[in-house]
């Protein structure tokens, strides 16, 4: 590939003599992963990052699909690209991802300045998409080429790294569009998902995050000879030195068995954070959504989950306004959220997404007021819940991951707690160490601190 690009590169040279790019990226950490390497491809083949987009010869969208108001966030972005490419024609506009998969049909009709679209799985071939001649629009939309992962990356976090280890979703959760936007789940083997942390390692990256539509059921596709499950993967990456933390996101309740917990007990790298999306505390909505698990079917998880893994902490996806949602429903979920103790949420109304099965056998009946009434209940009870599990921390020292300066006051310094909560402190370490901090305030999103001593890391 790499012969190849350079090849490509010099073409494109030969017609454009800037070749500078601005990518936009929307959505879930899927998303960010895939921009990064996005970025990795396009700066091999020679593209410069452009800081406006006014300035670029290829405007490139990632984007995301997975509520109505994604797709109304993007569609304002475009109609800025439409703009720059009527100015100059010469303009190249490139839509990746999963909006650009749902809209496969009609995109070239109904956006005729639009060059280039992708879908998800189509990543890999960006290069190949942007050297060809522009003499008519072209598509990619496939689900079975290469994993996004393969590419080159540029980081956003100089210590931290996104590693794909699935793509795609074999779940039929009923409000949902990623299966049909990102196709069927497919697993990476092991040994190639192990060589990426280990060069990362080398690379200077400290922390991973393990990246799966449904992370946990990772490995069931692979052949047999091949298989490995997600616990066995997560105890071999877990084990890689100079990799201090790892982290994945999401897990589906429905697989995450106690193989998984006991890895995350025995493995010192594992963090003590579990996102464990549960979408709603009513039995009754959770069957309606076809999840697949009852109310105490997750309570009993969140126990099994504490038990085995002391002071973690556990967030969660709720959707208020599920079809037809009741009083009592949404009570459920507000007081599962008083009974997990969540150390934070992501909150949704529901909205209706075209090809799913709610959408198409359920009405989307409760009234907006009502949806804005009920998720403004459950920000406030988030909150609450959150404020009051950070005070645990108050007073102690933890150990932190230093991420670099702190984003609202930058004489101070950023970095993670291993629960995954972000901390605000004073001090003088460098980004990509460890340092502890005691903890002297909490809010409901954030910790403050201060430094006591930079980590050794043997
Ligand atoms: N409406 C609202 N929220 C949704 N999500 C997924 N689909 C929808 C939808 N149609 C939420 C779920 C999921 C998160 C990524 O987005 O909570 O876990
Ligand atoms: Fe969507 Fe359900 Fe798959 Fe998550 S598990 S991506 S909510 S279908």
């Amino acid at each position: 590939m790499a012969a190849g690009g350079a090849d490509i590169a010099g073409r494109r040279a030969a017609i454009i003599p800037a070749v500078n790019y601005h990518l936009t990226s929307f959505g879930c950490q899927m998303n960010d992963h895939d921009a990064e390497r996005m970025r990795g491809l396009l700066e091999s083949l020679g593209y410069r990052e452009a800081a406006d987009r006014d300035d670029a010869d290829l405007i490139l969208f990632n984007t995301c699909t997975i509520r109505g108001s994604a797709d109304d966030r993007f569609l304002g972005n475009l109609g800025e690209a439409r703009r720059i490419k009527r100015a100059n024609p010469d303009v190249v506009v490139a839509v990746g991802g999963c909006w650009a998969q749902s809209q496969k049909e009609q995109v070239f009709t109904q956006f005729p300045f639009v060059d280039i679209a992708f879908g998800p799985g189509e990543i890999t071939r960006l290069g190949e998409l942007i050297a060809r001649e522009r003499i008519e629009a072209v598509g990619a939309f496939s689900f079975d080429g290469a994993f996004s992962g393969t590419l080159p990356a540029k980081r956003d976090r100089p210590h931290h790294a996104w590693v794909q280890v699935s793509v795609g979703c074999n779940c039929v959760c009923s409000y949902c569009i990623v299966p049909s936007v990102r196709g069927r789940e497919r697993s990476r083997i092991a040994s190639e998902i192990i060589a990426e942390v280990e060069r990362l390692a080398a690379d200077g990256v400290r922390e991973v995050t393990l990246l799966g539509q449904n992370v946990n059921s990772y490995g069931r596709d692979l052949p047999k000879g091949a298989r490995t499950t997600f616990a066995e993967l997560l105890r071999e990456v877990g084990s890689i030195p100079d990799i201090w933390r790892v982290r994945y996101t999401s897990p589906h309740p429905k697989d995450m068995r106690d193989d998984v917990i006991a890895a995350m007990a025995e493995t010192p790298t594992l963090c003590e954070h579990v996102h464990l999306p549960a979408q709603s505390g009513s039995t009754r909505v959770l069957k309606r959504m076809r999840r697949t698990y009852s109310r105490e079917r997750y309570l009993d998880l969140v126990g099994r989950i504490r038990d085995g893994v002391p002071d973690v902490s556990l967030t969660t996806d709720l959707i208020v306004g599920f079809p037809g949602e009741t009083d009592e429903d949404f009570c459920d979920t507000l007081s599962l959220v008083h009974e997990v103790r969540y150390d934070g949420a992501f909150t949704f109304v529901y909205s209706e997404r075209p090809g799913t099965e709610a959408a198409a056998d359920m009405a989307d009946d409760i009234p907006a007021a009502l949806k804005s009434e009920r998720i403004q209940a459950l920000v406030d009870t988030v909150h609450q819940t959150a404020r009051a599990r950070a005070q645990r921390f108050v007073g102690a020292a933890h150990e932190v991951l230093v991420e670099g300066p702190s984003r609202n006051d930058p004489t101070r310094l950023r970095g993670r707690l291993r629960q995954n909560i972000t901390v605000n402190f004073s001090g003088d370490a460098d980004p990509g160490t460890l340092a502890t901090v005691r903890i002297t305030g909490a809010s409901s999103a954030t910790l403050a601190g201060q430094q006591i001593e930079v980590h050794a890391i043997a």
